[in-house]
């Protein structure tokens, strides 16, 4: 079976991205034939400045092998080193409708709100079924929020196989990721970049540390007991914590004596040992910018192996070449 996903290099990744997406992401390289890739094409429609867009690739790249992606079991690849994609993209554009395209959230979201959308915006989920399809991909774990682009990849296979009188395309299913898995932001809503309010895997401890205080809680005094389950502190400790650990910390609270500022720092410590590994992990993979840069272009040679085979199959289908 293969195991297919993209997450975009839109800016540094959070707790939020961890829990809920990369690291159910790299458990599935155990047992699955993998292939993962850092969604370039698509951030352009949001990154403008081409220093962060490459610095953000360049990151995530670090990231994602640092927390444990092993390019023996994994590929690895940028989205833009692969152009049998946006060949396929446009395959695929020929048998989309419009309307299928305009019920789609990302873009009716920014049309609702009276914000400009462009041309890459709206035809957003063709390039990311080119992205599943180009693979042969049998799955595809995605969050919540993307399930409607599975839908959509499904839709353009069948249709594009039913009008070529073909099996060219194989049928993806989505594989939902554990939505539990929400986290929580330094403000206790949902954390994500376009709240501004997200703690960074890979933040240097005193800004770690600096973020984590800067998290809100109420203003219950110190000596009286408190709600553990109502705290985006506790909350957050959990992701950390073993069982034992939560329970202890969790008594601290209801016992009362124990102000606010005890839990953040032991959400600090946990976090800190928690990713410990990763960060040295991290340090060693940025000293050695060649090492990332090959287990990239060996990623997209055997990205593009596959995507020409399946690019090969379209052509011939439709009776281009
Ligand atoms: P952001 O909201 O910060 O822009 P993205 O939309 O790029 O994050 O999310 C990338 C992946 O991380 C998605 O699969 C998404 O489901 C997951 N993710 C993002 N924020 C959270 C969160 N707070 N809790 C759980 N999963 C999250
Ligand atoms: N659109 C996805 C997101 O924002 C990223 C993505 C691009 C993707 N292409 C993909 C995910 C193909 C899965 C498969 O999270």
């Amino acid at each position: 079976m293969r195991v297919l996903s993209g997450i975009q290099p839109t800016g540094r990744f959070h707790w939020g991205n961890y829990f809920g997406a990369i690291r159910q992401y790299i458990a599935l390289q155990t047992n699955e034939q993998a292939f993962y890739f850092i969604a370039d094409l698509h951030a352009l429609t949001t990154v403008h400045r081409p220093d962060d867009l490459k610095m953000y690739t360049w990151e995530a790249a670090l990231d994602l092998l640092a927390l444990g992606l092993d390019p023996a079991r994994a590929t690895l690849f940028r989205q833009s080193d692969v152009p049998e994609v946006t060949e396929l993209t446009w395959l695929l554009m020929t048998v989309t409708q419009m309307s299928l395209l305009e019920k789609c959230h990302a873009y009716k979201d920014k049309i609702a709100k009276g914000l400009p959308a462009d041309a890459g915006l709206f035809t957003y989920p063709v390039l990311m079924a080119a992205d599943i399809l180009a693979y042969d991909s049998d799955l595809v774990p995605v969050g919540q929020d993307q399930i409607q682009h599975i839908e959509v990849t499904r839709d353009l296979a069948q249709r594009f196989n039913h009008r070529f009188e073909s099996d060219v395309f194989v049928l993806p299913n989505p594989q939902v990721l554990d939505s539990s898995a929400k986290v929580l932001g330094t403000d206790g809503e949902k954390m994500s970049k376009s709240y501004g309010n997200t703690i960074e895997i890979f933040h240097p401890a005193k800004k770690l540390r600096k973020k984590i205080m800067s998290i809100k809680t109420d203003s219950t005094p110190v000596e009286d007991p408190k709600d553990p389950n109502a705290c985006a502190v506790f909350t957050l400790f959990r992701l950390f914590a073993d069982q034992a650990e939560q329970q202890a910390l969790a008594e601290r609270y209801r016992a009362g004596g124990m102000g606010y500022g005890e839990a953040k720092q032991a959400l600090f410590e946990q976090a800190e040992a928690y990713f410990a590994e990763a960060v040295a992990r991290r340090e060693q993979l940025a000293a050695a910018p060649d090492r990332v840069e090959e287990i990239l272009q060996a990623g997209a040679a055997s990205a593009r192996l596959k995507a020409r085979g399946v690019l090969n199959r379209a052509r011939a289908a439709c009776g281009l070449g």
